[in-house]
This record gives C-alpha cells, structure tokens and sequence, in this order.
C-alpha cells in the first residue's frame, strides 16, 4: 500500500504564522506538524508515500524532509497542487505513483494519539473499496458526519459539514482506498465551497457498497485552527504520545 499526505491550501485560519510559512511545517509540540502523519504512515508499514503541498513555500517540504529515509521512509515523492482545488483534487496527483496498488491518504494536519496498524491491515485483507476512519466528536458541524442506519450498524450516508449533525461520529482525515479513487475523482464536480469533497468520494464507494468503517482509538485532531493547533500541542505533552525520541 502507498501513502499520501496531503499538505497543501493557504492556512488562512493560521494568519499571521502562514503568511510566512506552510501549515504543516508550523511546530506541534516537538515536530514539525507534517512529521506526524508521516509517522503515522511507517508505524502502518507504509514507507513509500508521495507529499501534495501547494503554492506557498513547496520549497521548504524538500529542505526538510529530503529523501525522507531519517524518518523511516524508503520513497519519497512530491507533488504540486496548483490553487485551491480542495482535497479530491489533491488525491488526483497520485494517480502515476500509486498505480494498481492501494493507497493510504492522511490530511497533513490530522494527528493521533495511537496507530493505524490494525486497520491498514484490516484494508490490505479487504483489496477492494475504501475504508474510512471515524471519531467521537463534540463539534461534529465541523466534519465530514456519518449518518447511521437505525440499528446503528451501517453507514447510510455521510455529510459534510451539517448544520443538523445526524450523529457525533465524525470522518476523521485518514482514508484508504482502492485505485479507483482515481477515477472516481474525475466525476466528481466542485461542492458551494468551490472544492472537490472527500466526503462525494467515500459516499460513492458508499452507493457502490464497498465503504468499510472502524473507529479510530485515542485522541484524534486536527490542527488548521489556533485552538486546535494549541490543543494538539498540548495532548502530546500531556500524554507523551508521538514525541519525537519515539519517532526514529
Ligand atoms: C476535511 C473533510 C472533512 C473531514 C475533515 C477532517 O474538512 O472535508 O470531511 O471530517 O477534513 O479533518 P476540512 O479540513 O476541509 O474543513
């Protein structure tokens, strides 16, 4: 299975800090936010991952990740997402890279407490469709949302961003999909923020009846906002987890 971590867009909700920098290079706690997923990826057994960043400072994603072998990486390829096309528009980057195989998508500000481990493999053993990973949250108006069928078992539908949230499960930034991602990615047409939405492609693979779900163990955030840049920070520091001396 690949890797993506996709680290592009303006940070606009990080200003000043993005004025000068990507989001993803900004420090939590320790590291640099994109060393996260990264680590995520190699704990999954997943070591050759392609990087999308954008237009702002794609130079220094290079300076400091180089040939990404000190973090554990065996194949380091990087991608340039012109404008703000949203996040199926990044995935169609790595159309070439991934090829027939498989591919683990991370958005490059969500961090987590634990690991992926069980469900990457729960995925290499499935071989078709996508898997999406899901959390408890208080705000979930925030996310993508599941809605769950009566006896709770199913997903029927996924929503993004409600303003009457069908349930607290949020999609959280970890996917995994089949190559037809690729594919699917091409039908899709731009959603009232102007963007290609992850959330049309796994309701595709929903409609196609081959979406699997687990939810994710510990801590999950995000970091695109002051609030929960802080909070990431401080979760690593108060619970130890994914410090950098664990990191190689
Ligand atoms: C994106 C997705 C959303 C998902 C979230 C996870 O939101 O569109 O479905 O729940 O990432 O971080 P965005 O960061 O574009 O607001």
């Amino acid at each position: 299975m690949k890797g993506m971590i996709l680290a592009g867009g303006l940070g606009t909700r990080l200003r000043p800090m993005t004025l000068v920098t990507n989001k993803h290079l900004l420090p939590v706690y320790d590291m640099p936010m994109v060393y996260y997923p990264i680590k995520c990826l190699v704990n999954a057994g997943i070591t050759e991952i392609m990087i999308v960043t954008g237009e702002e400072n794609a130079g220094d994603f290079i300076k400091l990740l180089r040939d990404g072998k000190d973090l554990g990486l065996t194949r380091l390829e990087y991608a340039f997402q012109v404008g703000e096309g949203g996040i199926a528009d990044a995935l169609k980057l790595g159309k070439h890279f991934v090829g027939d195989d498989q591919v683990c998508v991370i958005l490059g500000d969500n961090i987590i407490e634990h690991n992926i481990v069980d469900a990457v493999d729960d995925f290499r053993k499935q071989k078709e469709g996508a898997k999406i990973l899901l959390k408890e949250v208080h705000d979930p108006e925030r996310f993508g949302v599941v809605e769950f069928s009566r006896d709770g078992e199913s997903v029927v539908n996924i929503i993004e961003k409600p303003k009457d949230p069908p349930s607290n499960m949020a999609v959280t930034g970890l996917y995994m999909y089949d190559s037809d991602v690729f594919g699917i990615c091409e039908t899709l047409k731009p959603s009232a923020r102007g963007e290609l939405e992850i959330t049309d492609v796994n309701n595709e693979y929903l409609n196609r009846g081959n979406l699997t779900w687990a939810k994710l163990d510990g801590w999950w955030t995000d970091a695109g906002t002051i609030e929960s840049l802080h909070r990431a920070s401080n979760l690593i520091a108060d619970t130890g987890a994914n410090k950098v001396s664990n990191l190689v």
